[in-house]
């Protein structure tokens, strides 16, 4: 029986997964179980920043493995400390809560957007993508995600994306929040425009609610700045992290301004494995690794220089940084195409690959994959 029988046997069918088992990284590159070797443009879904496996990073987390694992908030543990400290001065933002997943952070900025006004809407846009968890459910646009959940959190409404007028439409002094993705990720990569975040910030600013950036796919580097909010220039009331933050290790983040920490109590949240001192490590060591690596400058200048090399071939792109969106027309096929040899690419749908590399990718090894794109979609479409 194979790798792919036995998961069959035993695996809740939720993933829709690419014929390939994948057993060891290295930087950028990922190693099959036959030992084939495939130049990973996915990282675990802009997750693996620092590339897999980095040398300093596992010495990091293994050193701290040894010492302590988990003890529970109900005590002090100096990493959780230390990553909060560190997240004051590249997110600008005054108080953190840890968590595991996205999904978990923006949970817990919805309950903090209600906790804080009083209020009980949710606004959220067309094509958003927030998470699996209910609240998170409550404010992701895609109806199939949703539906077969239903009831779920109230009331929502959805504005159109990038779209003053229909958001002033739909925000009032009854809405707690606005979650908004500063680039959609899930939805094909499709960036914000200045003068609809702008406008949030008005629109904010008469009515009282609370902006909360969801940055779980845009953060740690990914758009070319530390956080795409700078992108902006602006300061969300709250911020949602995760995936890049632990580069592969599972961690997830709300930060907040002053003024929101105050209302909030103890027992109001918690996580029992949130903030651990294992996670805050990983995410230390990850932030460590990227300053020291400059990555957040390589995600600019790389991700500059992959989609000019994409239109070379004359492949139409969107995105910031390495958060990039090409446009094809068989994009499923591709990805399979691709994979055959030896490059792992991502489709949101049918007209659109996602390409977020580990962000410490280099120019010998985009040539790489573009040379592979170039035929593919010279002789697939
Ligand atoms: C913008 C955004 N928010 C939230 C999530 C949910 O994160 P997780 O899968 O870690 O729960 C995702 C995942 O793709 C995301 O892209």
């Amino acid at each position: 029986m194979d790798w792919f029988e036995r998961e069959s046997k035993v695996l809740i069918q939720f993933y829709r997964r690419q014929p390939v088992v994948f057993v060891k990284g290295e930087g950028c590159w990922l190693f099959d179980v036959n030992g084939k070797k495939y130049l990973d443009l996915v990282a675990g879904i802009a997750t693996v920043s620092i590339g897999h496996c980095h040398p300093h990073f596992v010495s990091k987390v293994e050193e701290q493995l040894r010492k302590l694992v988990h003890v529970s908030n109900l005590y002090y543990t100096t990493p959780q400390i230390e990553l909060a400290e560190k997240l004051q001065k590249i997110t600008g933002l005054d108080k953190f809560f840890f968590c595991n997943s996205g999904a978990e952070a923006v949970e817990a900025s919805l309950k903090i957007a209600r906790k804080v006004t009083g209020r009980k809407k949710f606004v959220a846009f067309t094509g958003s993508f927030h998470g699996r968890t209910m609240g998170a459910l409550s404010v992701t646009w895609k109806e199939k995600f949703r539906k077969p959940f239903e009831p779920l959190i109230q009331p929502v409404e959805f504005a159109r994306f990038n779209d003053v007028h229909d958001l002033e439409k739909k925000v009032d002094d009854d809405t707690a929040c606005v979650i908004v993705e500063p680039i959609q990720g899930e939805a094909g990569v499709h960036p914000a425009s200045k003068e609809f975040i702008k406008a949030v910030f008005e629109e904010r600013d008469e009515h009282g609610f609370i902006v909360i950036f969801d940055e779980v796919q845009t953060g740690f580097g990914r758009t070319g700045k530390w956080f795409a909010k700078e992108h902006f220039k602006v300061q969300p009331d709250v911020m949602t992290m995760a995936k890049a933050m632990g580069s592969g290790f599972p961690i997830g983040g709300v930060g907040v301004r002053e003024e929101i920490a105050e209302k909030l109590e103890p027992t109001e949240h918690a996580s029992t494995f949130g903030g651990n001192p294992l996670a805050c490590t990983a995410s230390l060591a990850t932030i460590e690794i990227m300053e020291k690596e400059k990555l957040v400058e390589n995600s600019e200048k790389m991700g500059e220089y992959f989609r000019k090399r994409l239109e070379e071939i004359g492949l139409k792109t969107r995105g910031l940084g390495l958060m990039i969106g090409v446009e094809v027309k068989n994009a499923f096929d591709l990805v399979s195409k691709a994979l055959e040899r030896g490059l792992v690419v991502n489709a949101t749908s049918e007209d659109t690959l996602r390409l977020v590399p580990p962000l410490i990718i280099n120019r010998d090894e985009i040539d790489f994959a573009v040379e592979i794109l170039a035929h593919l979609t010279k002789t697939t479409g």
